[in-house]
């Protein structure tokens, strides 16, 4: 069986006791989650790391490293429950080289100082402009946030994504719902 069904497979059994998915929409969650993370995948193409803050269930880093082995990708998860999940299915799918950090952003802001990592990653998470930080140049290209009308809005008039090149694609499927990726100056857009 391939590594995506066996994550399905891990999912689906572990959400009858964690909390990872809603229950009721499960089945038409899960296709949406992969295909937005295989268009996370695509839209950041080429890069070689990732970080995820927020990757509760997986999605869209641990996606993203079933989808594509040979990027560095480093989930960022406070809750332990979550985390716990994060760690058995890593060693149940052996995705060896998946980092799992056990904390929020700042503690991976802490951790990552030295670290050069091309792109944060973020979805389902609130107040994404406290992810940008240049006090440590630990991420080198970007950042790409999964998000609605009013965070896009905001976070274009942001005194620091104003000095960058942004892009706000419209995300399939769902009104309302956008990926906007923002690219430090010396990225090629
Ligand atoms: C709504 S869930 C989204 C999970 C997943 N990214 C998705 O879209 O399916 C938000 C997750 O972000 C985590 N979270 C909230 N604040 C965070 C922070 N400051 N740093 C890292 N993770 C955070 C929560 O524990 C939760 O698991």
């Amino acid at each position: 069986m391939e590594k995506k069904e066996r994550f399905e497979q891990l999912l689906r059994k572990e959400n009858k006791r964690i909390n990872l998915i809603s229950r009721r929409s499960f089945n038409s969650t899960l296709p949406f989650l992969w295909s937005l993370s295989e268009l996370i995948l695509q839209s950041l193409e080429p890069f070689t790391s990732l970080v995820d803050i927020g990757s509760g269930a997986g999605f869209p880093g641990l996606a993203i490293k079933i989808l594509a082995p040979e990027k560095r990708v480093v989930l960022v998860e406070p809750r332990k429950k979550k985390v716990d999940f994060l760690r058995r299915a890593r060693s149940s799918l052996g995705l060896e080289g998946l980092e799992i950090v056990e904390g929020d952003f700042l503690l991976f802001h802490k951790k990552y100082c030295q670290a050069r990592i091309d792109y944060l990653v973020s979805m389902g998470v609130k107040k994404k402009e406290g992810f940008i930080r240049e006090d440590c140049g630990n991420i080198v290209r970007g950042y790409c946030f999964v998000t609605g009308e009013d965070e896009v809005g905001r976070l274009l008039n942001h005194r620091k994504v104003k000095k960058y090149n942004t892009e706000v694609r419209k995300v399939p499927g769902r009104d309302l719902l956008y990926l906007l990726i923002i690219r430090k100056p010396w990225e090629k857009s």
